[in-house]
């Protein structure tokens, strides 16, 4: 498998030097003249964790989330505290772990990240359908939430119990959804399970925007090496009929794609952390994106929470990206949205597109994965099913190596992908 990762990531890089990322960290972060940035922030914390799951997260108590946050921001204020002024950042993202357990601090971490940022397209959250209740919603409202995501899975009993987890209450969940309003409300879906079919995932699209939903992502079941699954996903072939299923689906009844996984029912509904050219992570396991590095901070709670004590960064790896490497990663993050625009890559690096990448963009164009129209270029249905099957891949030889490392050793001495 890591073959076909290899060659391309060679091919596209014109090098044979592999993703190496170090033990090592920069006191200071060169963000301030990022354009396109975002902020995310990481709570490793759930009532009971799931079988399934690869992030990084424990089990919730509340004096260790106390201790955590407490941590949290601190990191922000040494982070924001290099940049004199506010920094404009697009967007802040909670991702867990289930950051609605931290409701009752959120306001203090928003209010923190507003001292040195100004937030200019919204704050999102992710919760578990556990936590939707006019209580809980109405304190994320409050301190300043404006999008959420609920992982919901699915609203049927034999995939959730395939899964492990509790049947939704719909009823609940939809009464609160309709007392305490948000921009965009998010569900989370997964689909390749076993004995799954396209008339289950459409009886779960169509539950989701009858509940309160604008915005759903179904995402493809992984089944990382490191987690406790027994549950095995599809074959290719079911799994590549699904996909198309759903998006012809969700396109047929008017919903926008806006990524590969996630269709929105109303134009200002959106959902994603990935997309940004750039981005500041806060919390354990939260990576930062800029310019030529990336940096991956500890999964180690404890860890995370001594560095930070000692006045330390908790950055775990950052990976130097050589030109090349930069513009993978540019690529394939923002074809993750289904259009890469040639006018933006040129902004971002000073060269056209079409001379770094010229013949690769006309295979793909033959091949059928994509058409081009005034230099903006769209996946077709084939080139969303195939990038969805190469990052399958991508997460298979890459992510699930490196979390794998990462959640039993808080700082590896070096990581070659
Ligand atoms: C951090 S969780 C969402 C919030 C909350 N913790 C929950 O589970 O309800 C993020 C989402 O990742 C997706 N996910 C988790 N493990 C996955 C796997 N093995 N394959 C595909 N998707 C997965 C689920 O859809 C989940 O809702
Ligand atoms: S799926 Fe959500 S609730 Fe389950 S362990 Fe992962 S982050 Fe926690």
């Amino acid at each position: 498998m890591s073959i076909v990762t290899d060659l391309t990531r060679s091919w596209l890089t014109r090098s044979w030097k592999p993703f190496t990322f170090r033990n090592e960290y920069d006191a200071l972060l060169p963000y301030q003249d990022c354009e396109n940035l975002g902020l995310y922030i990481h709570i490793p914390f759930c009532r009971s964790i799931c079988n399934f799951c690869p992030y990084c997260k424990v089990r919730y108590e509340k004096s260790l989330c106390d201790r955590y946050i407490d941590s949290l921001l601190r990191e922000i204020q040494t982070v924001g505290s290099q940049n004199s002024g506010r920094k404009q950042v697009t967007s802040l993202y909670f991702g867990g772990g289930t950051p609605a357990l931290a409701a009752d601090r959120l306001a203090e971490i928003i209010d923190t990240c507003r001292e040195y940022f100004d937030i200019t397209e919204g704050i999102g959250l992710e919760l578990h359908p556990d936590n939707v209740n006019v209580p809980t919603l109405q304190k994320l409202q409050a301190a300043g939430v404006t999008k959420i995501s609920i992982g919901i899975q699915s609203f049927q009993e034999k995939f959730q119990s395939t899964l492990g987890r509790k049947t939704v209450d719909m009823k609940a969940m939809s009464a609160a959804l309709a007392a305490v309003p948000f921009e965009t409300v998010s569900m989370d879906f997964i689909f390749a399970l076993p004995d799954q079919t396209f008339e289950d995932l459409k009886s779960d699209i169509d539950t989701a925007f009858s509940v309160g939903a604008n915005h759903i992502a179904i995402y493809p079941f992984i089944d990382f090496t490191f987690t406790k699954s027994t549950v095995s996903a599809l074959p290719k072939k079911e799994k590549r009929a699904l996909l198309d299923a759903i998006t012809r689906y969700c396109l047929g009844k008017g919903y926008r794609r806006s990524s590969i996984w996630t269709f929105s029912s109303e134009a200002h509904a959106g959902y994603s952390s990935m997309t940004r050219d750039n981005f500041l992570g806060f919390g354990c396991s939260a990576t930062t994106l800029l310019r030529d590095q990336f940096k991956i901070n500890t999964f180690s709670v404890e860890e995370y929470c001594r560095r930070i004590g000692e006045r330390k960064r908790p950055t775990s790896l950052t990976i130097r990206f050589t030109r090349r490497q930069r513009m993978v990663y540019y690529l394939f993050w923002t074809a993750y949205s289904t259009r890469v625009d040639s006018r933006d890559f040129e902004k971002f690096f000073g060269v056209p597109l079409k001379r770094m990448y010229g013949f690769e963009l006309w295979l793909a164009k033959l091949l059928g994965f994509c058409t081009e129209k005034n230099g903006v270029y769209e996946m077709t249905l084939k080139g969303a099913f195939y990038y969805h099957y190469y990052e399958n891949f991508y997460t298979l030889s890459y992510i699930d190596k490196m979390w794998g490392i990462m959640r039993k050793e808080a700082f590896p001495e070096s990581i070659e992908l």
